[in-house]
């Protein structure tokens, strides 16, 4: 068929039906695309914020470190310092540190864990079998076996960590606290 005739068979009436098709059309289509951006942004969230989650994140607490099985320590000359490892993730990363505790014995017997951090500002602090009091070398801040302040500028005795035997192992939930404060607080 002849364009020229194709063309003057739209009447002024072909119009009028012709137009609103038109318009049909293109809402279809951009109700098609809204659909797809929708779905597309919801399926986009959970990934991004599985992506994003480890950066948002503060540095993790830290977990449980063995110190030592528990039946060897109870029967060892207490105090006794232990080397533990400590796991933390910041972000992405797995930060590993290596931490001394000492471990102590209550009246009772019982096992516990005093960390080795001065609540002064932070020197590490030594047992002194001899004089049976543990001593920071920093400012001569003196502390009892059992980790309580005996003397010298800290403001407090010694932090005392969280712990627990499991399958006869002793366990210590390793925190760091503020310094220079009279009262226990833990900060990481
Ligand atoms: S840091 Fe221990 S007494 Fe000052």
């Amino acid at each position: 068929m002849n364009p020229r005739e194709s063309a003057s068979t739209v009447s002024p009436g072909n119009v009028d039906e012709l137009l609103p098709l038109a318009a049909r059309r293109s809402f279809l289509a951009v109700l098609l695309g809204a659909g797809t951006v929708s779905v597309g942004a919801l399926l986009a969230v959970p990934l991004v914020r599985f992506v994003l989650h480890p950066l948002l994140r503060v540095t993790t607490p830290a977990s449980w470190s063995d110190v030592g099985k528990a039946d060897e320590l109870a029967s060892a000359a207490l105090p006794v310092k232990k080397l533990i490892t400590v796991e933390q993730r910041d972000g992405w990363r797995k930060i590993v540190s290596e931490k001394a505790v000492y471990v102590i014995k209550d009246p009772s017997g019982q096992l516990g864990v005093l960390s080795s951090v001065c609540p002064h500002l932070g020197c590490s602090v030594t047992w002194h079998g001899e004089k049976n009091q543990f001593l920071c070398p920093c400012h001569g801040g003196l502390f009892a076996a059992g980790g309580d302040l005996l003397g010298g500028p800290p403001p407090r005795g010694m932090d005392r960590l969280e712990s627990r035997v499991e399958d006869g192992v002793l366990k210590v939930h390793y925190e760091y606290f503020r310094q220079l404060v009279p009262h226990k607080e833990v900060i990481a």
